[in-house]
C-alpha cells in the first residue's frame, strides 16, 4: 500500500469510526457490532503506525488516550467564563422573572435546563476540528485539558453539517453514576480508597496526567452554550439544537432535560418535575437553570461582574438521610490542625455510601450537642465529605455519653491548643508530631510543589518511620545505600527516587516557596510573593507593610509568612535547601523598557487583549510595580472591564488617574 492509498483509507476509516462513535455514544443507537467497530479501529491504528505522518491529533484512535500531560498550561478565556446566580427559593425565581420582564423589550420566552453537577468546560472548534478544551479556572483563565477531553466519547473530534468556522461551546463534564459506582467497586476490591462523589472525581480525573486512565473512566459531557463572534442564531435554544446537528451531545428534550417555556408557570412546572425526578437521573444534578432564550433580550439584560442577568439557577435542597453516630475520631493535618470526624453507620446518600462525616471543630460538636449513639441527619453539600446538620433528639438513648473534644493530640500526646478567635484546635508539636512531619514532606513533594517523581506518600511514611528524614532538606541528603536496604525498595526505585529529588532542584522559586508549606501560602499567594520580592533574601527582609501591599496578601498571610521566616528551625531548613541548590530566586525577566520605572500601578478588572497576569507581567517588564490596593502612592489604576466599584470609588476619591487597556498599550509602546 502506498502513502496515497493509506491517506485515503485513513480518512475513510476516521469518518466511519466517528460516525459509529456518535451513533453509539450520543444517539444510543449503534448499528455496528462491537467486534466490527474494534476491527475497524485496529485497521486504522495499524495504518497510522505504518504512516505516522498521516496520523492526526483528532483521529478516533486518540479516544483511547495515551498522551501524557505533565503540566496543564494556563490559558486565557476568549469570553469570560461566568457563573450563575443561585437561589433555593421559588419566590426568588418569581421575582427574577418579574424583574427581567421590566428590563427587556418584547415578551420573553425561556429555556429550562438541568444544572449538571460536574466541571465546566469550554471547548473551541476551528474549521470543524476540536482545537482546545479549557477548564473554568478563575473565570478569566483556566487549564488546558484538551488531551484528556479528547478521550470523552461524546465530545466530537470532528464536526458534521453546517457549523461555524470558529466558535466555542461550553458545557459540563460529569461522571455518569453507573461508571462512578463501577469505579468505586473496582477500587474497593483492590483495597484502594474510595472516591467521595462523582463531581470531585470528574474534576480530579480531568486533571490526570495520563489520558489513557481518563479514557477508561468514561466521563460524559452535556453542552449548554455557544460563544462566537459571528454566530447566526437568534436564540439559545436554536443554537443548542444546531450544536446537536453538528454532533454534540445536547440535552434530550423528549426526556425534559431541556424545555422551552413561555411563562412562569412553565418554569415552575419544570422545577417541580425535576425536584422529584432528579433522583432517577443517571447523573447528578444540583438544580435547574432558567435562561432567557432570545439573544437580543439577553444582551439587553447583560451581566454583572460574576453572572449573567439573563439566567438564574434554582438549586435543589441537599439530600438528607438519618443514621447513627458510632464514634468520633480525630485527624491531625500537616499544619497540626485537628479535625474531628464522625464515624457513622454506613448509609446510602446521593449514590454513595457514607461512613464518615466531617465535624469541623469543637464548636460544631457543641452546637449539635452530639452524644455517642445519636441518630444524626447527614447532608451532602458541595464538599467531599458529607456533613452532619442535626440530631434527631427524640431518638437519643438514655444515658448517652456526650461527645467531649479531646485535650491531647491523638498522634503524639501533646496538649492541644486553640488560639483566640480561631475555631480549630491544633497540636503545637510541629517538629515531632508524625502526621505533621509526614504531611509537610508530602506537601513538599506534591505535584504542584516540587513534583518529585519516584516518591509517594507511602515511601515518605517509611522514610520518616525509619528516621531517615524529618524535614524536606533531609530528602536532599538521602544516600543510595540507605534506600536499597528498605523493604520493598528495589535498586531501580531507589535510583528513581534520587533522580527525582535531584531533578526537583530545577523547580522555579515560586513553587519552592509554595512547597515550604507556610501556613495560608497556597499556589497563588506563593506566586504573588515570588513575583513581588523576587528572591528569598528579599522576602526575608520584607516588612509587614511591604507584605500586605502585595496583591492577595492580607494581615493573616503576612503574619504567617513573617512568623515562618523568623523561626530558627525554618531558617535552618531554608538554608540547607539553599545549600543543596534549590532555586530561591526568580529567573531574571526580560526588561523591555523603563517607561514605567518607579510607578506603582493597580491592575483591576478583566481585559480584552491580555489576561490579568499578562498585563501584570507587562507592567514589570516595563519597570513598573504591581500593587494590590489603591493608596495615595498609587500612580494610576489600570482598569479593565468590570473593575470593582469600591476600587473605582477609592481611585476617584484619591484623584488617581484611571487608564484603559488601550491607554496602557499606547503608553508602553510610545
Ligand atoms: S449556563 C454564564 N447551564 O453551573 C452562565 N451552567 O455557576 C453559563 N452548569 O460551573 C452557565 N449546568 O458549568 C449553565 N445547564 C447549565 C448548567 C450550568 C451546570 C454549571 C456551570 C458552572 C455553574 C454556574
Amino acid at each position: 500500500m502506498n502513502r496515497e492509498q493509506a491517506a485515503k483509507e485513513i480518512t475513510q476509516l476516521s469518518k466511519e469510526l466517528n460516525h459509529h462513535n456518535h451513533l453509539y455514544y450520543v444517539e444510543n443507537e449503534p448499528i455496528l457490532s462491537d467486534y466490527d467497530f474494534d476491527q475497524m479501529m485496529k485497521r486504522l491504528q495499524d495504518l497510522e503506525q505504518k504512516f505516522p505522518e498521516l496520523a492526526n491529533e483528532n483521529s478516533p484512535t486518540r479516544r483511547v488516550g495515551g498522551d501524557i500531560t505533565k503540566q496543564f498550561e494556563t490559558v486565557a478565556h476568549r469570553y469570560p467564563m461566568l457563573s450563575l446566580s443561585n437561589t433555593y427559593s421559588q419566590e426568588e425565581i418569581l421575582e427574577w422573572e418579574e424583574r427581567i420582564k421590566k428590563l427587556i423589550t418584547g415578551t420573553p420566552n425561556y429555556v429550562c435546563e438541568l444544572k449538571y453537577d460536574g466541571v465546566a468546560i469550554g471547548i473551541s472548534y476551528q474549521q470543524g476540528k476540536l482545537q482546545r478544551a479549557v477548564t473554568r479556572g478563575d473565570g478569566s483563565q483556566g487549564e488546558d485539558v484538551t488531551t484528556n477531553v479528547r478521550t470523552i466519547r461524546t465530545v466530537p473530534l470532528s464536526l458534521k453539517g453546517d457549523y461555524p468556522d470558529d466558535f466555542e461551546i461550553r458545557g459540563e463534564i460529569f461522571f455518569p453514576l453507573e461508571h462512578f459506582q463501577a469505579l468505586n467497586a473496582e477500587r474497593e476490591e483492590v483495597g484502594e480508597a474510595l472516591f467521595a462523589n462523582p463531581r470531585n472525581t470528574a474534576s480530579g480525573t480531568l486533571k490526570m496526567q495520563d489520558s489513557s486512565v481518563v479514557a477508561k473512566r468514561k466521563l460524559d459531557c452535556y453542552l449548554y452554550g455557544l460563544y462566537g463572534d459571528h454566530l447566526s442564531f437568534t436564540g439559545h435554544y436554536e443554537a443548542v439544537s444546531a450544536a446537536g446537528e453538528w454532533g454534540f451531545k445536547i440535552p434530550d428534550a423528549s426526556k425534559r432535560y431541556i424545555e422551552r417555556v413561555d411563562s412562569i408557570e412553565g418554569i415552575m412546572d419544570f422545577i417541580s418535575y425535576w425536584d422529584q425526578e432528579r433522583r432517577n437521573l443517571p447523573f447528578e444534578v444540583d438544580g435547574v437553570v432558567i435562561k432567557v432564550n432570545q439573544y437580543e433580550q439577553q444582551n439587553q439584560l447583560g451581566t454583572t461582574a460574576k453572572s449573567p442577568r439573563w439566567a438564574i439557577a434554582y438549586k435543589f435542597k441537599a439530600e438528607r438521610v438519618e443514621t447513627r453516630l458510632n464514634e468520633v475520631t480525630y485527624q491531625v493535618g500537616r499544619t497540626g490542625a485537628v479535625t474531628p470526624v464522625a464515624n457513622l453507620e454506613p448509609i446510602q446518600l446521593g449514590g454513595t455510601t457514607v461512613k464518615r462525616a466531617s465535624l469541623h471543630n469543637q464548636d460544631q460538636i457543641e452546637k449539635l450537642d452530639l452524644h455517642l449513639g445519636d441518630r444524626v441527619y447527614v447532608e451532602k453539600g458541595g464538599e467531599i465529605i458529607p456533613k452532619i446538620v442535626g440530631v434527631n433528639n427524640d431518638k437519643r438513648e438514655k444515658g448517652a455519653v456526650k461527645v467531649e473534644f479531646i485535650d491531647a493530640c491523638p498522634e503524639c500526646g501533646s496538649e492541644l491548643l486553640r488560639k483566640e478567635g480561631e475555631a480549630q484546635h491544633f497540636c503545637p508539636n510541629e517538629k515531632a508530631c508524625p502526621p505533621q512531619i509526614k504531611g509537610r514532606i508530602e506537601h513538599f513533594i506534591s505535584r504542584k510543589a516540587m513534583d518529585i517523581d519516584g516518591l509517594g506518600a507511602e515511601t515518605v511514611d517509611v522514610l520518616v518511620e525509619k528516621e531517615l528524614i524529618r524535614d524536606a532538606a533531609d530528602l536532599y541528603e538521602l544516600q543510595f545505600d540507605q534506600l536499597v536496604d528498605l523493604e520493598r525498595m528495589a535498586e531501580k526505585s531507589a535510583n528513581n527516587l534520587l533522580q527525582g529529588v535531584k531533578a526537583s532542584k530545577n523547580i522555579p522559586f515560586e513553587r519552592v516557596l509554595f512547597a515550604l508549606g507556610i501556613r495560608f501560602v497556597g499556589e497563588t499567594v506563593a506566586k504573588q510573593l515570588a513575583r513581588r520580592f523576587r528572591s528569598m533574601d528579599k522576602l526575608k527582609n520584607a516588612s509587614y507593610e511591604e507584605l500586605i501591599e502585595t496583591e492577595e496578601i492580607g494581615d493573616k498571610i503576612a503574619e504567617s509568612v513573617m512568623s515562618y521566616l523568623k523561626d530558627e528551625g525554618n531558617q535552618l531548613i531554608v538554608e540547607r535547601l539553599q545549600a543543596h541548590g534549590l532555586r530561591f530566586e526568580m529567573e531574571e525577566q526580560e526588561q523591555k523598557s523603563d517607561r514605567l520605572n518607579g510607578k506603582s500601578i493597580v491592575v483591576s478588572g478583566v481585559f480584552e487583549q491580555f489576561s490579568r497576569d499578562e498585563i501584570k507581567k507587562l507592567v514589570e517588564e516595563h519597570g513598573g510595580k504591581n500593587v494590590g490596593s489603591i493608596s495615595s502612592k498609587t500612580d494610576f489604576v489600570l482598569a479593565g472591564d468590570k473593575m470593582g466599584p469600591s476600587k473605582l470609588e477609592k481611585a476617584n476619591k484619591l484623584n488617581i488617574p484611571i487608564l484603559s487597556e488601550e491607554d496602557f498599550i499606547k503608553m508602553i509602546n510610545e
